[in-house]
């Protein structure tokens, strides 16, 4: 257990941070670092210290990432439809920002625990991805993603830096940003919610490996707790494939708007099944706790709450 530690988390004023950043202010030191690219400063923790700060400005941040115990890295640019228009601004976010990172740490002390994405595998059909299939990303975002756990395995093996890289699958669960770029199943939510028609690209038979956010940060935590985890890259999903016409009948089913589903034409560029083996992770004592039933039922309570409020 984490606990009297100095915990940075960078982007945790976003959504798979703040969580982050909740779960271990309860016994813990935080401070988020977050320039609220896209975060809310109002995300994160109470108790957390907030320093509005850019990753790509190494003045700003190594002081306190070279006194944390533990660092978990997820500010990004994380659209890979923005990589795509800037990919030059995105490598500077992501992979300058990730660099200025293991600078600091080695200056101190501490672990980092950054957030890889799936996104390193592009269209693999060996379903389901074992770590050890060669990255082939399709975007500036999975190369960004590549780069940046590279940098992490090497500063492990030359400096000694502690670090791991975790490959999240999708994420989903209160607090993700709905926009356009944002994950489907947010997007869903919010148009259902409004009765409004859900759009599906395709045929809907596509399929997604979905993990509802608490389970990302358990994996989080074994991954910081565990020294054999240092130098490593690990999945991070439940393990199963979900189809998106599935994924559309559930949320329908349970924000009970009636909302109905369209079809549309397939975009190019999007990969047609994602799945992730969770073996090696297994192997640090995670297992997936929360059905993506239970997990939908929780997100669709907060974006309902949400809406009271801004309503
Ligand atoms: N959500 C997913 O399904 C998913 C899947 C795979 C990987 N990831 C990765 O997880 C991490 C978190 O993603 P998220 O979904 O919570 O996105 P998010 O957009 O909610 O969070 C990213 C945070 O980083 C901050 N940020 C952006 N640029 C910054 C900069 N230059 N300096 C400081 N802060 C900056 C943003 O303001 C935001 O608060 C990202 O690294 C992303 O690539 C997410």
């Amino acid at each position: 257990m984490i606990k009297n530690k100095l915990i940075v988390v960078t982007g945790g004023a976003g959504f798979i941070g703040s969580h982050i950043a909740w779960e271990l202010s309860k016994e813990n030191d935080v401070v988020v670092i977050d320039n609220l690219y896209t975060g809310n400063k109002e995300n994160a923790p109470p108790g957390a210290k907030f320093i509005r700060a850019d990753i790509r400005d190494y003045k700003a941040i190594a002081e306190v990432v070279s006194a944390a115990d533990y660092v978990f890295h997820e500010a990004a640019i994380v659209s890979v439809v923005e990589s795509i228009e800037k990919p030059l601004f995105t490598d500077e976010v992501n992979v300058i920002g990730t660099l200025n990172i293991l600078r600091a740490l080695m200056e101190g002390h501490g672990k980092l625990i950054f957030a890889s994405s799936a996104a390193v595998y592009g269209d693999n059909p060996n379903l389901p991805l074992k770590e050890s299939e060669k990255p082939k990303p399709l975007s500036p975002y999975g190369v960004t993603k590549v780069s940046s756990e590279h940098y992490l395995r090497v500063f492990h093996e030359l400096y000694g830096v502690p670090t791991v890289s975790l490959r999240y699958f999708n994420v989903f669960g209160p607090r993700q940003g709905a926009n356009q770029y944002a994950g489907v199943i947010s997007i869903f939510i919010n148009r259902a919610l409004k009765g409004e028609p859900l759009v599906i690209f395709g045929d809907g038979k596509q399929t997604r490996d979905f993990i509802y956010v608490k389970d990302v940060v358990k994996a989080n935590l074994l991954a910081a707790e565990s020294r054999k985890a240092n130098g490593r890259v690990f999945n991070v999903a439940r393990g199963e494939r979900t189809t998106i016409l599935e994924l559309a009948m559930k949320i329908i089913e349970i924000t009970g708007t009636g909302a109905s589903i369209i079809f549309d034409k397939p975009r190019p560029g999007d990969i047609r099944h994602s799945q992730a083996d969770i073996s090696e992770i297994r192997k640090l004592g995670f297992e997936p706790e929360w059905s993506i039933e239970d997990g939908l039922k929780k997100t669709v309570e907060w974006y309902k709450r949400r809406a009271e409020v801004t309503s």
